[in-house]
Protein backbone atom coordinates (compact mmCIF):
# COMPACT_ATOMS: atom_id res chain seq x y z
CA UNK A 1 0.00 0.00 0.00
CA UNK A 2 1.33 3.56 -1.03
CA UNK A 3 1.08 6.54 1.77
CA UNK A 4 -1.29 7.80 -0.80
CA UNK A 5 -3.31 5.45 -0.56
CA UNK A 6 -2.88 5.20 3.30
CA UNK A 7 -3.55 8.70 3.70
CA UNK A 8 -6.75 8.56 1.14
CA UNK A 9 -8.43 5.65 3.36
CA UNK A 10 -9.62 8.60 5.67
CA UNK A 11 -11.12 6.28 7.90
CA UNK A 12 -7.74 4.47 8.83
CA UNK A 13 -6.59 8.65 9.20
CA UNK A 14 -9.11 9.69 11.13
CA UNK A 15 -9.20 6.81 13.57
CA UNK A 16 -5.26 7.35 13.69
CA UNK A 17 -5.30 10.69 14.60
CA UNK A 18 -7.84 9.78 17.17
CA UNK A 19 -5.37 7.71 19.07
CA UNK A 20 -2.72 8.68 21.41
CA UNK A 21 -0.07 11.09 20.08
CA UNK A 22 2.61 8.83 20.96
CA UNK A 23 1.39 6.46 18.72
CA UNK A 24 0.87 9.29 15.50
CA UNK A 25 4.57 9.87 14.52
CA UNK A 26 5.23 12.75 11.73
CA UNK A 27 4.50 12.06 8.32
CA UNK A 28 7.90 11.77 7.67
CA UNK A 29 8.43 9.17 10.48
CA UNK A 30 5.92 7.19 9.58
CA UNK A 31 6.44 6.98 5.64
CA UNK A 32 10.14 6.01 7.05
CA UNK A 33 8.80 3.33 9.30
CA UNK A 34 6.41 2.09 6.65
CA UNK A 35 9.38 1.77 4.12
CA UNK A 36 6.61 3.77 1.69
CA UNK A 37 9.30 6.74 0.93
CA UNK A 38 9.84 5.59 -2.67
CA UNK A 39 5.87 5.03 -3.67
CA UNK A 40 4.77 8.04 -2.17
CA UNK A 41 2.21 9.17 -4.36
CA UNK A 42 1.11 6.00 -6.77
CA UNK A 43 -2.29 5.88 -8.26
CA UNK A 44 -3.74 3.09 -8.28
CA UNK A 45 -5.73 3.68 -10.66
CA UNK A 46 -3.13 3.87 -13.63
CA UNK A 47 -2.60 0.78 -15.55
CA UNK A 48 -0.15 -0.03 -18.10
CA UNK A 49 -1.52 1.31 -21.38
CA UNK A 50 -2.14 -1.24 -24.82
CA UNK A 51 -0.35 1.34 -26.55
CA UNK A 52 1.19 4.54 -26.05
CA UNK A 53 -1.55 8.10 -26.37
CA UNK A 54 -0.52 9.73 -30.16
CA UNK A 55 -0.49 13.49 -28.93
CA UNK A 56 -0.06 16.40 -31.54
CA UNK A 57 1.73 19.44 -29.35
CA UNK A 58 0.46 22.60 -30.50
CA UNK A 59 2.50 25.21 -29.34
CA UNK A 60 6.36 24.37 -29.34
CA UNK A 61 7.62 26.71 -26.51
CA UNK A 62 8.47 26.58 -23.29
CA UNK A 63 5.29 24.72 -21.53
CA UNK A 64 4.87 22.48 -24.89
CA UNK A 65 8.95 21.36 -24.76
CA UNK A 66 8.10 19.73 -21.09
CA UNK A 67 5.06 18.08 -21.73
CA UNK A 68 6.50 16.84 -24.86
CA UNK A 69 9.46 15.27 -23.11
CA UNK A 70 6.84 12.87 -20.92
CA UNK A 71 7.14 10.99 -23.85
CA UNK A 72 11.04 10.66 -23.79
CA UNK A 73 10.86 9.46 -20.29
CA UNK A 74 7.49 7.51 -20.74
CA UNK A 75 7.49 5.66 -24.62
CA UNK A 76 5.25 3.16 -23.82
CA UNK A 77 2.73 5.64 -22.41
CA UNK A 78 2.89 8.85 -24.58
CA UNK A 79 4.14 9.08 -28.33
CA UNK A 80 4.33 12.94 -29.59
CA UNK A 81 3.86 12.29 -33.59
CA UNK A 82 3.02 15.97 -34.75
CA UNK A 83 3.88 19.49 -33.99
CA UNK A 84 2.66 22.88 -34.71
CA UNK A 85 4.94 26.26 -34.05
CA UNK A 86 5.97 29.00 -36.72
CA UNK A 87 9.18 29.10 -34.80
CA UNK A 88 11.10 26.83 -36.61
CA UNK A 89 14.06 25.96 -34.29
CA UNK A 90 11.25 24.64 -32.30
CA UNK A 91 9.00 22.73 -34.40
CA UNK A 92 12.81 21.31 -35.84
CA UNK A 93 13.58 20.61 -32.22
CA UNK A 94 10.78 18.92 -31.06
CA UNK A 95 11.00 16.58 -34.33
CA UNK A 96 14.27 15.79 -33.75
CA UNK A 97 13.51 14.69 -30.38
CA UNK A 98 10.58 12.64 -31.30
CA UNK A 99 11.28 11.40 -34.76
CA UNK A 100 8.28 13.50 -36.66
CA UNK A 101 8.33 13.84 -40.33
CA UNK A 102 8.39 17.02 -42.05
CA UNK A 103 4.83 16.35 -43.63
CA UNK A 104 3.74 16.44 -39.77
CA UNK A 105 5.07 19.98 -38.78
CA UNK A 106 3.02 22.40 -39.11
CA UNK A 107 3.74 26.30 -38.86
CA UNK A 108 0.54 27.21 -37.48
CA UNK A 109 -2.32 24.99 -35.57
CA UNK A 110 -4.74 25.05 -38.13
CA UNK A 111 -2.39 22.46 -40.48
CA UNK A 112 -2.86 19.95 -38.00
CA UNK A 113 -6.83 19.64 -38.29
CA UNK A 114 -6.34 20.34 -41.91
CA UNK A 115 -5.99 17.27 -44.01
CA UNK A 116 -2.83 16.18 -46.36
CA UNK A 117 -0.31 13.38 -47.09
CA UNK A 118 0.77 11.96 -44.11
CA UNK A 119 -2.28 13.30 -41.88
CA UNK A 120 -5.55 12.40 -43.11
CA UNK A 121 -8.52 12.30 -40.96
CA UNK A 122 -8.39 11.49 -37.17
CA UNK A 123 -4.16 11.03 -37.23
CA UNK A 124 -3.70 11.04 -33.37
CA UNK A 125 -5.93 10.42 -30.41
CA UNK A 126 -5.28 14.12 -28.35
CA UNK A 127 -3.63 17.45 -28.94
CA UNK A 128 -1.30 19.73 -26.31
CA UNK A 129 -2.45 23.17 -26.50
CA UNK A 130 0.33 25.51 -25.15
CA UNK A 131 0.12 28.69 -27.75
CA UNK A 132 0.17 31.69 -26.61
CA UNK A 133 -2.95 33.15 -23.64
CA UNK A 134 -5.08 34.45 -26.77
CA UNK A 135 -4.60 31.52 -29.00
CA UNK A 136 -6.13 28.51 -26.73
CA UNK A 137 -10.08 28.69 -27.83
CA UNK A 138 -9.76 28.12 -31.41
CA UNK A 139 -7.56 25.19 -31.64
CA UNK A 140 -9.40 23.58 -28.62
CA UNK A 141 -12.81 24.24 -29.90
CA UNK A 142 -11.44 23.12 -33.41
CA UNK A 143 -9.74 19.73 -31.99
CA UNK A 144 -13.34 18.92 -30.35
CA UNK A 145 -15.15 19.13 -33.39
CA UNK A 146 -12.76 16.47 -34.98
CA UNK A 147 -12.54 14.50 -31.85
CA UNK A 148 -9.36 14.96 -30.48
CA UNK A 149 -8.73 14.68 -26.36
CA UNK A 150 -7.08 18.07 -25.41
CA UNK A 151 -4.46 18.89 -22.87
CA UNK A 152 -5.10 22.63 -22.79
CA UNK A 153 -2.68 25.19 -20.89
CA UNK A 154 -3.89 27.53 -18.62
CA UNK A 155 -5.62 30.46 -18.84
CA UNK A 156 -7.83 28.29 -20.84
CA UNK A 157 -9.48 31.36 -22.49
CA UNK A 158 -9.25 35.28 -21.96
CA UNK A 159 -12.53 35.39 -21.44
CA UNK A 160 -15.64 34.05 -20.03
CA UNK A 161 -17.64 33.57 -22.83
CA UNK A 162 -14.17 31.82 -24.06
CA UNK A 163 -14.63 30.07 -21.25
CA UNK A 164 -17.98 28.79 -21.27
CA UNK A 165 -17.53 27.82 -25.18
CA UNK A 166 -14.90 25.31 -24.08
CA UNK A 167 -16.59 24.14 -21.17
CA UNK A 168 -19.73 23.69 -23.30
CA UNK A 169 -17.81 22.04 -26.83
CA UNK A 170 -16.45 19.58 -24.49
CA UNK A 171 -19.51 18.83 -22.57
CA UNK A 172 -21.00 17.95 -26.29
CA UNK A 173 -18.16 16.18 -27.93
CA UNK A 174 -18.01 13.90 -24.61
CA UNK A 175 -14.07 14.29 -25.00
CA UNK A 176 -11.65 14.82 -22.30
CA UNK A 177 -10.62 18.35 -21.88
CA UNK A 178 -7.72 18.27 -19.14
CA UNK A 179 -6.16 22.06 -17.89
CA UNK A 180 -2.96 22.69 -17.14
CA UNK A 181 -3.43 23.30 -13.19
CA UNK A 182 -0.05 21.79 -12.63
CA UNK A 183 -0.47 22.13 -9.10
CA UNK A 184 -2.53 19.52 -8.05
CA UNK A 185 -0.77 17.63 -9.43
CA UNK A 186 2.29 18.24 -6.74
CA UNK A 187 2.89 16.04 -3.59
CA UNK A 188 2.74 18.89 -1.62
CA UNK A 189 -0.56 20.55 -2.33
CA UNK A 190 -1.84 16.99 -3.00
CA UNK A 191 -0.82 16.02 0.89
CA UNK A 192 -2.19 19.13 2.01
CA UNK A 193 -5.54 18.65 0.23
CA UNK A 194 -5.52 14.97 2.01
CA UNK A 195 -5.09 16.21 4.98
CA UNK A 196 -8.05 18.86 4.87
CA UNK A 197 -10.30 16.08 3.44
CA UNK A 198 -9.62 13.77 6.25
CA UNK A 199 -10.56 16.04 8.88
CA UNK A 200 -7.49 17.15 10.47
CA UNK A 201 -7.70 20.67 11.08
CA UNK A 202 -11.65 20.37 11.73
CA UNK A 203 -13.53 22.66 9.53
CA UNK A 204 -11.58 25.27 7.72
CA UNK A 205 -12.40 28.70 8.49
CA UNK A 206 -10.00 30.76 6.38
CA UNK A 207 -7.51 30.70 4.40
CA UNK A 208 -4.02 33.21 3.64
CA UNK A 209 -2.31 32.43 0.62
CA UNK A 210 0.62 34.24 -1.15
CA UNK A 211 2.05 34.09 -4.36
CA UNK A 212 5.23 35.25 -4.68
CA UNK A 213 6.66 35.88 -7.79
CA UNK A 214 9.90 37.07 -7.72
CA UNK A 215 11.20 39.99 -8.65
CA UNK A 216 13.43 39.11 -11.69
CA UNK A 217 11.03 36.11 -13.06
CA UNK A 218 8.24 39.26 -12.91
CA UNK A 219 10.66 41.37 -14.91
CA UNK A 220 11.45 38.65 -17.30
CA UNK A 221 7.74 37.38 -17.21
CA UNK A 222 5.29 40.11 -17.02
CA UNK A 223 7.54 43.74 -17.31
CA UNK A 224 9.72 42.40 -20.42
CA UNK A 225 8.02 39.19 -21.75
CA UNK A 226 4.69 38.33 -23.39
CA UNK A 227 2.90 38.19 -20.51
CA UNK A 228 3.55 42.20 -19.77
CA UNK A 229 -0.13 43.57 -21.73
CA UNK A 230 -3.10 42.06 -20.45
CA UNK A 231 -5.07 42.86 -23.43
CA UNK A 232 -2.25 40.80 -25.67
CA UNK A 233 -2.02 38.01 -22.72
CA UNK A 234 -4.16 37.70 -20.38
CA UNK A 235 -4.56 39.77 -16.89
CA UNK A 236 -2.05 38.55 -14.52
CA UNK A 237 -4.64 37.76 -12.22
CA UNK A 238 -5.83 34.67 -15.11
CA UNK A 239 -1.86 34.11 -16.58
CA UNK A 240 -0.73 33.39 -13.24
CA UNK A 241 -2.97 33.20 -10.56
CA UNK A 242 -5.62 30.75 -11.98
CA UNK A 243 -3.29 28.20 -10.38
CA UNK A 244 -3.93 30.28 -6.78
CA UNK A 245 -7.31 30.38 -6.78
CA UNK A 246 -7.76 26.87 -8.58
CA UNK A 247 -5.89 25.73 -5.28
CA UNK A 248 -8.30 28.32 -3.04
CA UNK A 249 -11.22 26.77 -4.91
CA UNK A 250 -10.25 22.95 -3.96
CA UNK A 251 -8.76 23.26 -0.38
CA UNK A 252 -11.69 24.92 0.36
CA UNK A 253 -13.82 22.51 -1.37
CA UNK A 254 -17.21 24.97 -1.99
CA UNK A 255 -17.80 27.30 -4.61
CA UNK A 256 -16.76 30.94 -4.62
CA UNK A 257 -19.28 33.07 -4.17
CA UNK A 258 -17.86 37.01 -4.09
CA UNK A 259 -14.62 38.19 -4.62
CA UNK A 260 -12.67 41.92 -4.18
CA UNK A 261 -9.68 42.88 -5.66
CA UNK A 262 -7.16 45.92 -5.34
CA UNK A 263 -3.82 46.09 -7.01
CA UNK A 264 -1.65 48.07 -9.54
CA UNK A 265 1.32 48.66 -11.56
CA UNK A 266 3.66 50.57 -8.93
CA UNK A 267 7.39 50.25 -10.14
CA UNK A 268 7.67 48.91 -13.24
CA UNK A 269 7.13 52.36 -15.20
CA UNK A 270 9.05 54.89 -16.57
CA UNK A 271 8.66 57.78 -13.54
CA UNK A 272 10.91 54.97 -11.49
CA UNK A 273 13.81 55.05 -14.00
CA UNK A 274 16.80 55.74 -12.08
CA UNK A 275 18.83 59.13 -13.97
CA UNK A 276 20.98 57.59 -16.46
CA UNK A 277 19.39 54.78 -17.38
CA UNK A 278 18.91 54.08 -20.88
CA UNK A 279 16.47 52.32 -23.39
CA UNK A 280 18.44 48.92 -23.53
CA UNK A 281 20.71 47.90 -20.81
CA UNK A 282 23.22 47.63 -23.69
CA UNK A 283 23.31 51.19 -24.69
CA UNK A 284 25.71 52.25 -21.90
CA UNK A 285 23.26 52.16 -18.93
CA UNK A 286 25.05 54.02 -16.09
CA UNK A 287 23.30 52.56 -13.35
CA UNK A 288 23.42 48.51 -15.09
CA UNK A 289 25.73 47.31 -12.39
CA UNK A 290 24.06 47.85 -9.89
CA UNK A 291 20.12 47.10 -11.68
CA UNK A 292 18.46 43.88 -10.26
CA UNK A 293 16.97 43.87 -13.57
CA UNK A 294 20.14 44.28 -15.76
CA UNK A 295 19.41 41.84 -18.59
CA UNK A 296 22.94 41.85 -19.66
CA UNK A 297 23.68 40.05 -15.77
CA UNK A 298 20.41 38.03 -16.05
CA UNK A 299 21.03 36.72 -19.43
CA UNK A 300 23.95 37.30 -20.38
CA UNK A 301 26.39 36.85 -17.41
CA UNK A 302 24.28 34.70 -15.17
CA UNK A 303 22.62 32.81 -18.58
CA UNK A 304 19.51 32.69 -16.67
CA UNK A 305 15.79 32.16 -18.12
CA UNK A 306 17.59 31.43 -21.74
CA UNK A 307 15.15 29.55 -23.31
CA UNK A 308 13.38 32.36 -25.13
CA UNK A 309 16.53 33.24 -26.84
CA UNK A 310 16.19 29.42 -28.75
CA UNK A 311 19.80 28.82 -28.37
CA UNK A 312 21.77 25.87 -30.02
CA UNK A 313 23.20 23.01 -28.33
CA UNK A 314 26.54 24.28 -28.88
CA UNK A 315 26.92 26.46 -25.69
CA UNK A 316 30.26 28.20 -27.08
CA UNK A 317 28.39 29.63 -29.82
CA UNK A 318 25.96 31.45 -27.00
CA UNK A 319 27.50 34.37 -25.78
CA UNK A 320 26.94 36.65 -29.50
CA UNK A 321 23.52 35.11 -30.01
CA UNK A 322 22.08 36.15 -26.66
CA UNK A 323 24.30 39.78 -27.02
CA UNK A 324 22.51 40.05 -30.10
CA UNK A 325 19.09 39.30 -28.64
CA UNK A 326 19.42 41.57 -25.67
CA UNK A 327 20.22 44.62 -28.66
CA UNK A 328 17.20 43.49 -30.52
CA UNK A 329 14.47 41.97 -28.29
CA UNK A 330 12.10 42.79 -25.61
CA UNK A 331 14.55 40.48 -23.13
CA UNK A 332 17.18 43.31 -23.32
CA UNK A 333 14.95 46.55 -22.61
CA UNK A 334 14.78 48.76 -19.65
CA UNK A 335 12.28 47.21 -17.32
CA UNK A 336 11.27 51.13 -16.51
CA UNK A 337 10.87 52.09 -20.20
CA UNK A 338 8.94 49.13 -21.18
CA UNK A 339 4.96 49.03 -22.10
CA UNK A 340 3.56 46.72 -19.89
CA UNK A 341 0.56 47.08 -17.72
CA UNK A 342 0.38 44.33 -15.76
CA UNK A 343 -0.03 45.16 -11.52
CA UNK A 344 2.93 43.94 -9.75
CA UNK A 345 1.49 43.44 -6.54
CA UNK A 346 -2.35 42.36 -6.00
CA UNK A 347 -4.49 41.63 -3.06
CA UNK A 348 -7.96 39.37 -3.35
CA UNK A 349 -10.52 38.67 -0.64
CA UNK A 350 -12.36 35.83 -1.61
CA UNK A 351 -15.55 34.61 0.39
CA UNK A 352 -16.66 31.22 -0.42
CA UNK A 353 -20.35 29.71 0.05
CA UNK A 354 -19.34 27.42 2.82
CA UNK A 355 -18.67 31.02 4.70
CA UNK A 356 -14.89 29.89 4.35
CA UNK A 357 -12.77 33.77 4.01
CA UNK A 358 -9.40 33.64 1.75
CA UNK A 359 -6.94 36.05 1.46
CA UNK A 360 -4.99 36.05 -1.41
CA UNK A 361 -1.64 38.17 -2.52
CA UNK A 362 0.62 38.05 -5.76
CA UNK A 363 4.35 39.76 -5.33
CA UNK A 364 6.33 40.96 -7.50
CA UNK A 365 8.64 41.96 -4.79
CA UNK A 366 10.01 39.49 -2.95
CA UNK A 367 13.51 37.61 -3.27
CA UNK A 368 11.99 33.47 -3.09
CA UNK A 369 9.48 31.47 -5.39
CA UNK A 370 7.12 29.15 -3.80
CA UNK A 371 3.38 29.46 -2.70
CA UNK A 372 2.84 30.29 1.13
CA UNK A 373 -0.71 28.99 2.81
CA UNK A 374 -1.95 29.53 6.09
CA UNK A 375 -4.78 26.89 6.75
CA UNK A 376 -6.47 28.33 9.95
CA UNK A 377 -9.28 25.26 10.86
CA UNK A 378 -11.17 24.62 13.82
CA UNK A 379 -9.42 22.06 15.18
CA UNK A 380 -6.13 22.63 13.79
CA UNK A 381 -3.60 24.89 11.15
CA UNK A 382 -1.25 24.36 9.09
CA UNK A 383 1.72 26.94 7.19
CA UNK A 384 3.23 25.79 4.30
CA UNK A 385 5.79 26.98 1.75
CA UNK A 386 5.24 24.36 -1.01
CA UNK A 387 8.68 21.86 0.49
CA UNK A 388 6.94 21.62 3.57
CA UNK A 389 4.41 22.74 6.00
CA UNK A 390 3.39 21.70 9.13
CA UNK A 391 0.06 20.67 11.14
CA UNK A 392 -0.78 22.06 14.68
CA UNK A 393 -3.62 19.98 16.05
CA UNK A 394 -5.76 21.76 18.50
CA UNK A 395 -6.49 18.78 20.17
CA UNK A 396 -3.35 17.28 21.08
CA UNK A 397 -1.19 20.53 20.71
CA UNK A 398 1.36 18.27 18.57
CA UNK A 399 3.38 19.41 16.01
CA UNK A 400 3.37 16.84 12.30
CA UNK A 401 5.80 18.16 9.82
CA UNK A 402 6.35 17.09 5.87
CA UNK A 403 8.73 18.34 3.32
CA UNK A 404 9.88 17.06 0.21
CA UNK A 405 11.88 19.13 -2.10
CA UNK A 406 10.63 18.93 -5.57
CA UNK A 407 11.35 21.35 -9.18
CA UNK A 408 10.12 25.40 -9.45
CA UNK A 409 6.37 23.54 -10.19
CA UNK A 410 6.30 21.45 -7.00
CA UNK A 411 6.86 18.54 -9.39
CA UNK A 412 3.46 18.89 -10.67
CA UNK A 413 4.08 19.10 -14.80
CA UNK A 414 5.58 15.55 -15.26
CA UNK A 415 2.61 13.95 -12.59
CA UNK A 416 -0.16 15.95 -14.78
CA UNK A 417 0.81 14.76 -18.01
CA UNK A 418 0.87 10.99 -16.83
CA UNK A 419 -2.50 11.37 -15.05
CA UNK A 420 -3.48 13.29 -18.81
CA UNK A 421 -2.34 10.25 -20.34
CA UNK A 422 -4.04 7.68 -18.32
CA UNK A 423 -7.09 9.46 -18.38
CA UNK A 424 -6.76 9.51 -22.59
CA UNK A 425 -5.52 5.60 -22.58
CA UNK A 426 -8.10 4.34 -20.41
CA UNK A 427 -10.81 6.91 -21.82
CA UNK A 428 -11.79 7.84 -18.11
CA UNK A 429 -11.87 11.75 -17.32
CA UNK A 430 -12.21 10.84 -13.56
CA UNK A 431 -8.31 10.04 -13.55
CA UNK A 432 -8.01 13.98 -14.12
CA UNK A 433 -7.77 16.62 -11.07
CA UNK A 434 -8.52 19.64 -13.24
CA UNK A 435 -11.05 18.68 -16.20
CA UNK A 436 -12.51 21.76 -17.73
CA UNK A 437 -15.68 21.65 -15.47
CA UNK A 438 -13.90 22.01 -12.66
CA UNK A 439 -10.93 24.36 -14.06
CA UNK A 440 -13.69 26.91 -15.09
CA UNK A 441 -14.51 28.07 -11.50
CA UNK A 442 -10.79 28.78 -11.00
CA UNK A 443 -11.10 31.11 -14.03
CA UNK A 444 -14.40 32.74 -13.29
CA UNK A 445 -13.29 33.62 -9.76
CA UNK A 446 -10.29 35.04 -11.64
CA UNK A 447 -12.61 36.98 -14.46
CA UNK A 448 -14.74 38.58 -11.21
CA UNK A 449 -11.55 39.79 -9.56
CA UNK A 450 -10.07 41.43 -12.54
CA UNK A 451 -13.29 43.23 -12.97
CA UNK A 452 -13.43 44.21 -9.21
CA UNK A 453 -9.58 45.87 -9.34
CA UNK A 454 -10.84 47.40 -12.62
CA UNK A 455 -13.92 48.61 -11.32
CA UNK A 456 -13.08 49.07 -7.67
CA UNK A 457 -16.63 46.63 -7.15
CA UNK A 458 -17.64 43.35 -5.05
CA UNK A 459 -18.15 41.02 -7.43
CA UNK A 460 -20.70 37.61 -7.12
CA UNK A 461 -19.15 34.38 -8.99
CA UNK A 462 -21.87 33.02 -11.19
CA UNK A 463 -21.41 29.65 -12.11
N1 LIG B 1 0.75 25.65 -16.48
C1 LIG B 1 1.65 26.52 -16.11
O1 LIG B 1 2.12 26.49 -14.99
C2 LIG B 1 2.13 27.55 -17.08
C3 LIG B 1 3.34 28.20 -16.87
C4 LIG B 1 3.76 29.14 -17.80
C5 LIG B 1 2.97 29.43 -18.90
N2 LIG B 1 1.76 28.81 -19.05
C6 LIG B 1 0.89 29.08 -20.21
O2 LIG B 1 1.27 28.19 -21.26
C7 LIG B 1 1.09 28.81 -22.54
C8 LIG B 1 2.41 28.78 -23.30
O3 LIG B 1 3.37 29.43 -22.53
P1 LIG B 1 4.94 29.26 -22.81
O4 LIG B 1 5.65 29.78 -21.62
O5 LIG B 1 5.22 27.90 -23.28
O6 LIG B 1 5.11 30.31 -24.01
P2 LIG B 1 6.09 30.20 -25.25
O7 LIG B 1 6.06 31.52 -25.90
O8 LIG B 1 7.40 29.65 -24.82
O9 LIG B 1 5.38 29.11 -26.17
C9 LIG B 1 4.25 29.38 -26.96
C10 LIG B 1 4.53 28.79 -28.32
O10 LIG B 1 3.37 28.91 -29.13
C11 LIG B 1 3.82 29.14 -30.46
N3 LIG B 1 2.77 29.67 -31.33
C12 LIG B 1 2.43 30.97 -31.55
N4 LIG B 1 1.48 31.04 -32.48
C13 LIG B 1 1.19 29.76 -32.86
C14 LIG B 1 0.30 29.18 -33.82
N5 LIG B 1 -0.49 29.95 -34.59
N6 LIG B 1 0.27 27.85 -33.96
C15 LIG B 1 1.08 27.06 -33.21
N7 LIG B 1 1.95 27.55 -32.30
C16 LIG B 1 1.99 28.88 -32.12
C17 LIG B 1 4.97 30.14 -30.26
O11 LIG B 1 5.81 30.22 -31.39
C18 LIG B 1 5.66 29.53 -29.05
O12 LIG B 1 6.70 28.65 -29.40
C19 LIG B 1 0.59 30.21 -22.25
O13 LIG B 1 -0.81 30.24 -22.33
C20 LIG B 1 1.03 30.44 -20.80
O14 LIG B 1 0.27 31.39 -20.10
C21 LIG B 1 1.34 27.87 -18.19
Amino acid sequence: MSLRQFILARAVLRTLSALKHSIVYSWDEAARILGLQEDLYTNPLHHELERPVNVILIGAGHRGSIYADYATKSPREMRVVGVADPNPKRRARIAAVHGIPPERCFSDWKGVFEPGPGHEGHWADAVIIATPDRLHTAPCLRALELGYDVLLEKPAAPTEAECRQILAAAQASGRIVGVCHVLRYTPYFRELKALIDAGMVGQIISVQHLEPIEHVHMSHSYVRGNWRKSDSATPIILAKSCHDTDILRWLVDSPASEVHCYGNLKWFKEANAPEGSTARCTDGCRVEPECPYSALQIYYRDRKRLYVFDLPEDESKWGPIIMQGLNTTDYGRCVYRMDNDQPDHLTANILFANGVTAGFSMEAFVSYEGRRTRIMGSMGDIVGDMESFTLTSFKDGKRRSWSMKTDAHGGGDHRMVKDWVQAVGQQNPALLSSPIEVSMESHLIAYAAEKSRLQRTIETVHL
